[in-house]
């Protein structure tokens, strides 16, 4: 019933309680029975029409309403993303994990020890020019390799394991296109019995096809590096043309991809695993490079320059 219609009727029955009291007593108890349980009546009815107002108006507002649901994403917000060093580093790890390697975390400031004494180069060995670094006050260095982890894995894990580091490194070098003062490091260790060259190409072989999504062959060329006999530069095929011949691999079809060679008896023997008994490969490559490689990036500079619109365009 209309709201007004009630409001004005329950008005009514109070004033006829009011009357109440010019009745005879005989009549008054019997009329105040009534009016009392019409005014109940009405009061229901009152409230129950009220309700039903409320509600539909609720509605209608509702209804012209634009409803915001403050849950759903915005789709035009600008979403982040990984580093592409990082994703790189995680399809490196992810590979090395599923061939049964451990993946351990190393320290980007080294001993002297570490760095180089650890790694059969001594003081005033040679070998130690080839890789400058930034000395600080107190006797340590900004690792110039991740080979600071060798000496580590054996102590940790030896005498049979196999593990891999990813870091960043830092050296005092001429800067260019492919030459950065810190990039991204990737060192490998198998020791055990029996171990061969042969079981580090095909780790490497396995990994690099994995990382490229298509077929890498890879050659050995001897190489140069105190803490390895023999040592080897390691070459992948190169994966811009295809190993057809193109500017990047000047026409050679392979590109340079690591230093790497059957880790020393004396660095074994620093790391308390006797040389006699096992024997086993380490390398160390460039994760900045294999970037580079992967998306076809020319320039080093670009990855740590804080260009947005740089690392937005890696795909
Ligand atoms: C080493 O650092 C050795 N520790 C590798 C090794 C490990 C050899 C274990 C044998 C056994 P090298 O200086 O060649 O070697 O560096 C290895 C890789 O690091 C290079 O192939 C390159 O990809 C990367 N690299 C070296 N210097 C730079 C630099 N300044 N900027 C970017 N990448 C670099």
């Amino acid at each position: 019933m209309d709201i007004s219609k009630l409001e004005n009727e329950l008005k009514s029955v109070k004033q006829q309680m009011d009357g109440l009291r010019d009745l005879e007593p005989s009549k008054r108890a019997e009329m105040g029975a009534k009016l009392n349980t019409r005014n109940r009546e009405i009061e229901a009815e009152l409230f129950k029409a009220q309700r039903e107002a409320r509600e539909r108006e609720v509605n209608d507002r509702l209804q012209g309403d634009k409803l915001v649901d403050i849950t759903v994403p915005d789709l035009n917000a600008r979403r982040g993303h990984l580093h592409p060093i990082t994703r790189v580093q995680r399809e490196v790890e992810e590979v090395f994990a599923s061939m049964g390697f451990i993946i351990e975390e190393g320290n980007e400031i080294a001993t002297e020890f570490e760095n180089f004494d650890s790694l059969n180069t001594p003081k005033h060995h040679p070998a130690r020019d080839m890789q400058d670094t930034f000395w600080l006050d107190n006797g340590q260095v900004l690792r110039t390799h991740t080979s600071t982890l060798q000496n580590y894995f054996l102590k940790k894990y030896g005498p049979e394991f196999r593990a891999i580091s990813v870091g960043r490194c830092f050296r005092n070098e001429a800067v260019d296109a492919s030459h950065e003062n810190t990039f991204f490091q990737v060192e490998g260790m198998m020791v055990g019995k029996d171990i061969s060259i042969a079981n580090l190409i095909y780790f490497l072989k396995h990994a690099l096809t994995a990382v490229f999504k298509k077929e890498i062959n890879v050659r050995l060329r001897p190489g140069f590096f105190s803490f390895v006999e023999p040592g080897f530069e390691f070459d992948m095929s190169c994966v811009f043309c295809d190993a057809k011949g193109c500017s990047v691999c000047k026409h050679s079809n392979w590109i340079e991809f690591c230093g790497c060679g059957m880790v020393h008896p004396n660095v074994l023997r620093m790391g308390g695993v006797d040389p006699e008994k096992y024997q086993g490969f380490a390398w160390g490559f460039g994760l900045t490079r294999l970037a580079m490689m992967k998306y076809g990036i020319n320039e080093i500079r670009h990855f740590n320059s804080g260009n947005l619109e740089f690392l937005r365009s890696v795909k």
